[in-house]
């Protein structure tokens, strides 16, 4: 009696069991069905267009280094960075302590961030540590080559201004014209990687991402300026792209210094012809005069915008007076991102063209979940879709390291419907799996929202943004 009981009881655990796993199994072959038809409907859209190269010109500065690239905890751990009670936000890094509490500062919410260590002795130390590391990968650095690299790759004719030695230079293809006398000695900057859900003694990284540190006192000057002025006249591209301003940000320049340097190129900008379209790439920013002055002599200048969603609050808050955020949401929603855009639009496509000042036609955003394009319908910008689509998988094939995107190695953030806008006239955006890029138009401009496959076997997230602005802007020119 008693073991028949027992025999029943564990008859039905088993079936329970059975169904529990024939229930996972069901809704793990749903998900990865849905991930497929994603991806196939990305590729679909990225097919849809074909970008205009080959030989289509483009100019871009500005900067280079030498990035070793090391996982953060392993060199925490190696460095004897000690966790910190209380994490806390440098503009600068002077000491060993103040390098452990704004690591903290970041990672416990898995943002980017790029900061200069004034104390060279420390830099050094950092250096020495990070040349024992076995997992060590030295690679090409800075916006503008990283940029330069992947749109020549693509095809384009490239013109670089970029200061870079003999070692690196061999690094770029030979299709690149590179503006700036070679170097002998690279400047380093040190990128510590970390993975969603690494622990850093109590600290816990909600998304993978990295810290960049380095005490780069080559490129702040802009040094390249004046060689690529003469140069692009005669080059006469038809896209601009200007990148690597933030290596200004907490540099301590000579009183006066830096706003001549922005002055130069905002000259250059001004008597750019408007044959020539100009992108400007931002990134992470702290200093607040430095972000109001590149607003005065770049963004103003600029046809088209691009940033994630750590700069685009930030430079909200310039351009409507308020102050600097240092991190905002690393999962932002999408209808407050688009509110944003929206702002930043309102706020640019009115400049008056006057001195060479430009009207904001394009606006792209990359996030962690999503890629968001905005374009004004008069422009000439094209294949919006296919842009945001083509940035989309970009993202998954930089992250992940690899052309072919595989759905075991990814995940979907974005929600299966997201709203348009906070404010009452917000719609509801279905997300369709099979044409998984939503594009709508408003007023008189249109924006199309790409999904990322996001890549959960990360090789590197530093370099990313370059890699997935470029791809895009190629299929919009
Ligand atoms: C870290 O601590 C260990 C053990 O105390 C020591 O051997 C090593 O030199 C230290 N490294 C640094 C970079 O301070
Ligand atoms: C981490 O632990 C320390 C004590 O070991 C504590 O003081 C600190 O508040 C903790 N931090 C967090 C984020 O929980
Ligand atoms: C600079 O770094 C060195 C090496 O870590 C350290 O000994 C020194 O105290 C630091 N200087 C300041 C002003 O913090
Ligand atoms: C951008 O990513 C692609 C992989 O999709 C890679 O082939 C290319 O080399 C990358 N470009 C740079 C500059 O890292
Ligand atoms: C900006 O920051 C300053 C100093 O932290 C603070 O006093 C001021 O209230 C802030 N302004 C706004 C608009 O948040």
């Amino acid at each position: 009696m008693v073991s028949s009981k027992v025999k029943v009881l564990s008859l039905l655990s088993i079936i329970i069991a059975l169904i529990a796993f024939l229930y996972k199994k069901h809704t793990d072959d749903r998900l990865r069905q849905k991930l497929d038809h994603v991806l196939s409907g990305l590729l679909q859209a990225e097919k849809k267009a074909t970008p205009t190269v080959p030989q289509i010109k483009i100019a871009i500065g500005f900067g280079g280094c030498l990035d070793y690239v090391l996982d953060a905890l392993e060199f925490a751990k190696k460095f004897n960075l000690t966790a910190p009670d209380e994490p806390e936000h440098y503009d600068s890094v002077e000491s060993k302590e103040q390098l452990s509490k704004l690591f903290a500062y970041f990672f416990r919410y898995g943002a980017a961030a790029e900061r200069f260590v004034s104390n060279e002795t420390l830099f050094k130390e950092v250096i020495k540590e990070a040349e024992g590391m076995a997992r060590l990968r030295k690679a090409l650095g800075g916006n503008a080559p990283l940029m330069a690299r992947r749109l020549s790759l693509e095809g384009a004719n490239v013109l670089l201004a970029s200061r870079l030695s003999k070692e690196l230079l061999k690094t770029l293809p030979d299709t690149i014209k590179v503006i700036g006398n070679p170097i002998d000695v690279d400047d380093i900057h040190v990128i510590l990687e970390y993975d969603s859900g690494s622990q850093w003694e109590n600290f816990t990284a909600p998304r993978a991402n990295r810290l960049i540190i380095h005490s780069d006192n080559r490129n702040p000057h802009l040094e390249t300026l004046e060689q690529f002025e003469k140069e692009l006249e005669v080059f006469d591209p038809s896209l601009l792209v200007i990148g690597g301003l933030q290596m200004m940000d907490n540099f301590p320049f000579q009183e006066g210094e830096r706003y001549t340097r922005l002055q130069k190129l905002q000259n250059l900008l001004a008597k750019t012809k408007s044959s020539t379209k100009i992108h400007f790439e931002l990134a992470s920013f702290t200093d607040k005069s430095l972000i109001q002055d590149i607003i005065e002599t770049v963004v103003l200048y600029a046809d088209s915008l691009g940033m994630n969603e750590q700069e685009l609050p930030n430079l909200i808050s310039q351009l409507t007076g308020d102050n600097v955020t240092l991190i905002s949401d690393p999962y932002p929603r999408t209808a407050a991102v688009l509110d944003q855009m929206r702002t930043v639009y309102r706020y640019l496509m009115n400049t008056k063209e006057i001195n060479g000042h430009r009207r904001l036609t394009r606006l792209h955003i990359h996030t962690l979940a999503y890629q968001a394009i905005l374009t004004s319908k008069e422009s000439q910008w094209k294949n919006t879709m296919s842009a945001a689509a083509k940035a989309s998988l970009t993202a998954n094939r930089y992250v992940c390291g690899s052309d072919n995107i595989d759905t075991m190695k990814v995940r979907l953030i974005m929600d299966d419907s997201f709203s348009s806008s906070k404010s009452e006239f917000g719609k509801r955006i279905m997300f369709t799996e099979d044409k998984p890029v939503s594009c709508w138009e408003e007023e008189d401009y249109k924006i199309c929202v790409a999904p990322v496959l996001v890549c959960t076997a990360v090789l590197q997230t530093a370099g990313g943004g370059d890699n997935i602005s470029s791809a895009a802007l190629l299929y919009q020119i």
